[in-house]
């Protein structure tokens, strides 16, 4: 299991569409180990391949983040959204390939999702609260789409322009 390092906005490998997880394989499996050490080690909730330079459709997620709470490490291989609610909800949101740039984004409350497991069973599950959020925020990843693009131009303008500076200090150092 290794840590990986995280792609920093703006890298074209995060506007891709992401290919579909063909079988969950061992390379699958060790990927989504990693992805999630990775999670753990920044620390996030969530951690979708691209963000590692994978173009594939596998994302980590564990939004237990109570100290009382247990872990509950999650791997969704190729997740699709079967259904959302009308409810939407307004949260902060950041992401580890924006560190440090949180902004206020609206999603559904509650989303329904598909995927597959790293064994290879189909999973369904109805998420909300922070978990909704995530997934959302997960699998727009997979579609090379940013919190930052739920934004306004200038909001995103603003941000995007920190980063190249974030990107260019930490080329020097
Ligand atoms: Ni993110």
């Amino acid at each position: 299991m290794s840590i990986r390092p995280i792609l920093i906005h703006p890298d074209p490998r995060l506007k891709k569409a992401c290919a579909p997880v063909e079988a969950p394989t061992d390379e699958v499996r060790a990927l989504a180990e990693d992805m999630l050490a990775t999670m753990y080690d920044a620390p996030g909730v969530g951690l979708a391949a691209p963000q590692v330079g994978i173009l594939k459709r596998l994302i980590v997620m564990d939004c237990n983040k109570a100290p009382e709470a247990a872990p509950r490490p999650m791997a969704l291989i190729n997740p699709e959204i079967l259904w959302e609610s009308a409810e939407r909800v307004m949260s902060e949101e950041g992401c580890l390939s924006l560190p440090d740039q949180y902004a206020p984004v609206e999603r559904s409350a509650e989303v329904r999702v598909r995927w597959t497991d790293l064994d290879g069973a189909v999973q369904e599950e109805t998420f909300e609260g922070l978990w909704a959020v995530c997934a959302q925020h997960e699998i727009d990843h997979l579609n090379g789409v940013l919190f930052i693009d739920h934004l306004g131009f200038m909001k995103r303008q603003m941000i995007t322009r920190r980063m190249v500076k974030l990107k260019r200090e930490r080329a020097r150092a």
